[in-house]
């Protein structure tokens, strides 16, 4: 791991890349005194940048492990012999080893491993196409995030707290959380930020304040230990943090102090955000309980930039990370959606019991009647589950989370789709709008015709039903060859809207879904024919 002769001012969003057969990378120790680069030669220099915290942040991490693979591959192939997979494998598990936390860095590494039988260009393109993806990743992460803490946090230009350091240094773009913060403060909505700075290893002070510095945002620092006085204060409406590794349930790995912050945070009635790339799932964990947290030395708390701060000999707990329980997270959002752990397993109502149909689970509720309204077709009816006391609200709870923060209005498709779509507008206290069948709106109407699975029919939209860009979540019952809702999203186009999504309870699983691709179609059952 040598420093780069051509070290020098960085592009603000590239701290990490492949130059020539080698991995550059910002030195994140000499920040923010000295913008070093370092050229990494091989998996061995990656494992050392990881291990000392040269590079660092989950995602970055990951994406220089499948940089490690390249360099290995690259090194162990030869013009006679091909490619030593063996001495590949070896090395991907000794940089997955080299920080236990943070789930990117595997996740990175068996990206580019996957490639290996396709020889070491192929590794080489894979992992720096993991850099390129980052930057629409972040950027996806960005928007979303952003989009939640105004609808969290509404009115008043925002005091923002953030943790550790989640920027353009910690990912392969312009970063998480603090991807979240530059976009809000881009839109004129922050104030100021309130930067922790990051006991021990003051990734916040060192390089999140650097960042924004850069980025020309307001924020001052606060050492760790003040941030619940300063939420005490009201001088905090959002916490923004990344992640290093999220739970199936969303409990949340992340640099120690994130779990203090979330106490603090939900004593005081503050939302704490969590913005992670989907990478950043561990699925294979159902809770935070089996999370691995690095411990570090003792002399990076016994000691304070090189001067020894406590008793020679003093011993030191320093754990790197901390869990956050996932119901102390307001929500955490991926590039491709926002999760509320503590709203994501109510359950469901029971049916109240003597339904012929039921068969002992609330989907049982759905009723079939076979050749209705026409030969052929089997028609779902779902009388009776709305029938069942607090079932409709507890359906329109559980699609209305799904698309928590994501849309303005909500757009219910007459007839069995006022239902729900009134329902759900009521309980997210959202606008309603209804799309009605032809001759039944007044005024100036917009026309979309559609085939059912029996004929032929039309809807039809007031020409001024939404404000420009507004974002509408189009509501049904049931989704079966998704004419209905593909026509409803043509509307909504047409009067110069977006189509956040289409949420229903029953997907046939008559192809609609593919038929209104690339919408997304939310459905909380799959009831096949
Ligand atoms: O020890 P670090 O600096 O690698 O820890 C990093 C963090 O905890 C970050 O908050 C996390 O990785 C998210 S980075 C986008």
């Amino acid at each position: 791991m040598t420093p780069t002769p051509d070290a020098g001012p960085l592009p603000p969003a590239r701290s990490l890349y492949w130059d020539d057969g080698t991995v550059v990378a910002v030195d994140q120790r000499a920040l923010p005194h000295e913008v070093r680069q370092l050229r990494l030669r091989t998996a061995d220099d990656v494992i050392d940048a990881v291990k000392s915290l040269a590079v660092r942040g989950a995602p970055a991490i990951g994406l220089a492990g499948g940089l490690g693979v390249a360099l290995s591959a690259v090194a162990h192939t030869s013009g006679d012999a091909g490619t030593d997979e063996a001495a590949v494998r070896a090395d991907a598990e000794r940089l997955i080893a080299a920080r236990p936390t943070a789930v990117n860095l595997e996740w990175g590494v068996r990206r580019a491993v996957a490639q290996l039988g396709k020889g070491p260009e192929a590794v080489v393109d894979e992992a720096v196409g993991m850099l390129r993806e980052d930057a629409a990743l972040n950027a996806a992460l960005a928007e979303r995030a952003c989009a939640l803490v105004e609808s969290l946090t509404p009115g008043r230009p925002l005091r923002l707290l953030t943790h550790c350091n989640t920027g353009h240094l910690a990912t392969g773009a312009v970063g998480t959380a603090l991807g979240a913060v530059i976009g809000l403060a881009a839109e004129g909505r922050v104030e100021s930020v309130l930067v922790d700075e990051t006991r021990p290893l003051l990734q916040g002070s060192r390089l999140t304040a650097w960042e924004l510095e850069q980025a020309g945002i307001p924020y001052r620092l606060c050492v760790d230990s003040a941030a619940a006085a300063a939420m005490a204060r009201g001088m905090v409406d959002c916490v923004l943090v990344g992640a290093d590794r999220i739970a199936a349930n969303g409990d949340t790995a992340n640099k120690i102090g994130t779990y203090g912050l979330a106490v603090a945070a939900a004593r005081h009635g503050i939302p704490l955000v969590v913005v992670a790339p989907e990478s950043t799932w561990d699925g294979q964990l159902a809770d935070g309980a089996g999370i691995v947290v690095e411990e570090r030395s003792a002399e990076e708390v016994t000691g304070f930039a090189g001067t020894p701060c406590a008793p020679a000999g003093a011993g030191a707990f320093n754990p790197a990370f901390d869990v956050t329980p996932a119901e102390l997270i307001t929500a955490i959002v991926t590039e491709q959606r926002v999760f509320r752990p503590s709203r994501a397993d109510r359950p469901l109502p029971e049916p109240s019991g003597d339904h012929s149909a039921s068969s002992g689970r609330i989907a049982g509720l759905i009723e079939e009647f076979p050749d209705h309204p026409a030969p052929g077709v089997l028609f779902r009816d779902l009388s009776a589950l709305y029938a069942e006391p607090g079932v409709l609200a507890a359906l329109a709870d559980r699609l209305a989370e799904r698309y928590f923060g994501e849309y303005d209005r909500v757009l219910a498709v007459e007839s069995r789709g006022f239902v729900l779509g009134a329902a759900l507008a009521a309980r997210t206290a959202t606008p309603l709008t209804l799309a009605r069948k032809p001759g039944k709106l007044p005024g100036e109407v917009l026309s979309a015709a559609y085939a059912l699975e029996y004929g032929d029919d039309r809807l039809e939209l007031r020409r001024d039903a939404f404000r420009p860009g507004e974002r509408v979540l189009c509501v049904d019952d049931v989704l079966a060859t998704g004419g209905t809702l593909g026509a409803a999203a043509r509307l909504v186009e047409e009067c110069g809207a977006k189509v956040a999504g289409m949420a229903v309870v029953a997907d046939l699983a008559l192809g609609g879904g593919e038929r209104l691709s690339p919408y997304r179609v939310e459905a909380l059952w799959e009831v096949p024919a």
